[in-house]
């Protein structure tokens, strides 16, 4: 669906001549600070650290740090689908449900109130998107985490996080950063979603290995890689 939503936006050809204007836009415009830094302070989903308040008071730390779960246990879909599906009420209900059939973990806890609400009426927790790129981007979660990407690389360290927090900027220019050089940041991709991974557990250092895995995954050259369509389709 998602996919479906993204793809047909054709990106007009105009669009090449927008960058450079934009940057003769932002360095002659001093005069238009005042109306950027406005826009800067304002949080919003492009801006490190953007904390948004949830329904539920739903911990990473707790429970993909200290109960270890793995993260595609929640998020089914990364590895097969563009995007992470966020879980439904029932994957919560598995340790959480109040009836007998469940374990019941906390279920008399008021923080778990909104989860049960949502189990009775059949209709989703609200959950606020952290992370939202603009409909012209096509992003694609299983091109990368079948190609070595970690959550980790994009996503900071979640499971340390008590509550999600945007931890990287999601510009055009962190994307072409990797890019240009993925053998940076490419792991095996059995270790995608292993949060403390670094190469030395390889016993190599992060370039060698980068750039083994690099022709391992028979990665694109920086010339596709970096090219508009590939972002923008
Ligand atoms: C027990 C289920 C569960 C597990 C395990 C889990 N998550 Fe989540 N995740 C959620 C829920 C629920 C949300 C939505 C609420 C929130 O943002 O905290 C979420 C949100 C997120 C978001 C933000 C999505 C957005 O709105 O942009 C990211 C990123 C994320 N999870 C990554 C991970 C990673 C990485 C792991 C593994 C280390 C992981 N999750 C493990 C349930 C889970
Ligand atoms: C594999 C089992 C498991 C799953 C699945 C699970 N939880 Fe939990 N959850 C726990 C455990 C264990 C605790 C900690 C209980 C404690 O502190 O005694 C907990 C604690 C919580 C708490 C804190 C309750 C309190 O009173 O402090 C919340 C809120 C919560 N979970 C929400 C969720 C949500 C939302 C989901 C689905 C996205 C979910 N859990 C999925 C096992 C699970
Ligand atoms: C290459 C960077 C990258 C990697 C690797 C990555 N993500 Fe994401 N993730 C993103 C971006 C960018 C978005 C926002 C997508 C959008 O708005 O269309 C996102 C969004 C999400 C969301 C919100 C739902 C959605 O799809 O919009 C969840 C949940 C999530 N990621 C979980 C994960 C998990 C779990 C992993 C590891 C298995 C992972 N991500 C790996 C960049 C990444
Ligand atoms: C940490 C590194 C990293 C980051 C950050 C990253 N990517 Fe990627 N991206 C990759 C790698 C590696 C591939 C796999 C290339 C291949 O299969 O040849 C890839 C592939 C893709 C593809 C699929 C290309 C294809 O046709 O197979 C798209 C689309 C894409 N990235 C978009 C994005 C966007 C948009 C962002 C920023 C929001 C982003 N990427 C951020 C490393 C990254
Ligand atoms: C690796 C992915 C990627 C590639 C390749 C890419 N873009 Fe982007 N582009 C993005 C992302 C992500 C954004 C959204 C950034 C944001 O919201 O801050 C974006 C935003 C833009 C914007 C809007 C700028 C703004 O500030 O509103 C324009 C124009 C644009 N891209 C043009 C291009 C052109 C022209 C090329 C080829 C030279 C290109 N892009 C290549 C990922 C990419």
């Amino acid at each position: 669906m998602a996919e479906h939503k993204r793809s047909d936006f054709v990106f007009p050809p105009w669009a090449n001549y927008l960058l450079p204007l934009l940057i003769v836009a932002v360095l002659g415009g001093a005069l238009y600070a005042p109306i950027i830094v406005g826009y800067g302070f304002s949080p919003k989903a492009t801006t490190v650290g953007y904390q948004p308040k949830q329904p539920v008071p739903y911990s990473h730390a707790m429970h993909a740090g200290q109960l270890g779960i793995d993260c595609r246990f929640c998020h089914t879909t990364v590895e097969n689908n563009t995007y992470a599906a966020i879980p439904n009420t029932q994957i919560c209900m598995s340790c959480h449900s109040p009836q007998e059939a469940g374990n019941g973990i906390r279920k008399n806890s008021e923080k778990l109130q909104p989860l049960f609400d949502s189990y009775e009426s059949g209709l989703p927790v609200e959950w606020i998107k952290v992370h939202d790129l603009p409909d012209y981007v096509y992003f694609n979660h299983s091109a990368h985490v079948n190609k070595g990407i970690g959550c980790a690389s994009c996503h900071g360290r979640i499971d340390k996080m008590e509550e999600v927090y945007l931890d990287q900027p999601l510009s055009m220019s962190w994307c072409l950063d990797c890019h240009r050089a993925p053998q940076k940041h490419l792991r095996p991709a059995e270790q995608i979603t292993n949060m403390s991974w670094t190469a030395a557990d390889e016993g190599k250092d992060q370039l060698t290995l980068g750039a083994e895995l690099k022709d391992f995954y028979n990665i694109h050259d920086s010339t596709y890689m970096t090219s508009c369509s590939t972002c923008h389709r």
